[in-house]
């Protein structure tokens, strides 16, 4: 892959890992690490459910001050000051969160009231803040989303009627604890969409415009990892080597794309969602083959990597052969993984498509796409391909 004599960039990834089967088990220790006290543990009501917090909260003892589960799968604004004012009260200097995105998300939102005062609506743009907020520290149970090391927060404001985007480089996550017992429950469907999330951050991560050496090198070994590992898990769901590769993979395409961002793939995700409440990964398994194959004349070199990264760039391939290869392998799969091969299959509908391709337009992924787009028919007509 080749870079122009005049690239630049910032790269940004300060996250400390702790890896490993029973890992989530250190907590107290990483947590006092981090010169917390006092943490309140932020989870939903799935993960206690499934058992997940018991050990945790045996572990942090009389240090744990408040739990707070009440999160939605779309978390909102008055999620997150409600768990802040709670948090207040009981006095806490540290935040735990142990769950996936929306729990993530809302934990990285209650350390900013923490440390800042006031309600979510008083933090309106990105990169507003000024100090390092209080400690957060993250034991992910799904392996997808990449938050634990992201500085973006995406949180539903039903007044506005859209979601709010922070990003804070002085939010991130200081920890992540990642134990593969933590997402060994899964079911197959979650793990499949969840882990296609993953492999669209690493893909859109490469072809981004924003791409650089550090961002490539993440994604292309996430692609390994997923490509390896994630049918694995889809098998057999208790393999803790394969569910902890595919976490390391998560969180690499994680600081991939929260680098060099996201594309067309996204745009297109997040507007069907909207409109037609697909859920994320699903709606990125869904679309990812076909944006490829929309974009391949403009970043043939990005694919070429992607098919190295599946082991099927063969030898005497061009940059281009390459690409196509990376485009069928990823058609394959997501069968492989047994996922929904088309949108009408999580029933979206001819007409949710076409409000789908105008939204998607206006979505700020869509600027780092390597081929530009024109207008909403474009959007369109990929759309109508995986219908
Ligand atoms: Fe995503």
């Amino acid at each position: 892959m080749g870079y122009d004599s005049d690239l630049s960039f910032n790269y940004f990834g300060p996250t400390k890992i702790i890896f490993g089967v029973d890992s989530s088990k250190d907590v107290e220790i990483e947590m006092s690490s981090l010169g917390g006290t006092k943490a309140i543990v932020v989870t939903d009501k799935g993960i206690i459910d499934a058992g997940l917090l018991e050990h945790i909260k045996a572990a942090l003892g009389n240090k744990c001050v408040g739990i707070y589960s009440d999160i939605p799968q779309d978390t909102g604004v008055e999620v997150v000051d409600a768990g802040a004012e709670y948090a207040r009260k009981q006095g806490a200097d540290i935040v735990i969160s142990v769950g996936g995105g929306s729990v993530i998300d809302t934990a990285k939102c209650m350390c900013i009231l923490l440390t800042e005062g006031g309600k979510l609506r008083d933090f309106n743009g990105i990169q507003l803040l000024t100090r390092p907020q209080i400690p957060h520290l993250v034991i992910p149970t799904t392996a997808g989303t990449g938050s634990e090391v992201t500085t973006a927060a995406v949180i539903m404001d039903k007044e506005m009627g859209q979601k709010r985007l922070l990003v804070e480089n002085h939010n991130v996550p200081r920890l992540a604890i990642l134990d593969p017992k933590m997402t060994a429950k899964l079911p197959k469907l979650l793990t499949a969409g969840t882990g296609m999330d993953a492999m669209t951050h690493a893909v859109e991560a490469l072809h981004s415009i924003q791409h650089e050496p550090i961002t490539d090198g993440l994604a292309v070994h996430a692609i390994r990892l997923l490509a390896r590992h994630l049918p694995t898990c889809i098998e057999n769901g208790s393999d803790l080597v394969a569910r902890g590769q595919v976490q390391i993979a998560a969180t690499l395409a994680g600081w991939a794309f929260g680098n060099a961002l996201v594309g067309i793939v996204h745009a297109m995700a997040h507007s069907i969602g909207a409109i037609a409440h697909v859920p994320h990964g699903l709606a990125n398994g869904i679309l990812l083959a076909e944006c490829m194959q929309f974009n391949i004349e403009s970043c043939p070199e990005s694919y070429a990597l992607v098919a190295e990264a599946f082991g099927v760039r063969e030898r005497g391939m061009d940059d281009m052969a390459a690409a196509e290869a990376a485009v069928e392998s990823m058609r394959a799969f997501t069968k492989t993984i047994q996922l929904p091969q088309r949108l009408s299959e999580v029933n979206v509908k001819e007409a949710d498509i076409e409000k789908a391709a105008e939204l998607a337009l206006g979505d700020g992924s869509i600027v780092n796409n390597p081929r530009f787009i024109l207008d909403s028919s474009e959007v369109l007509g990929i759309f109508k391909n995986v219908l």
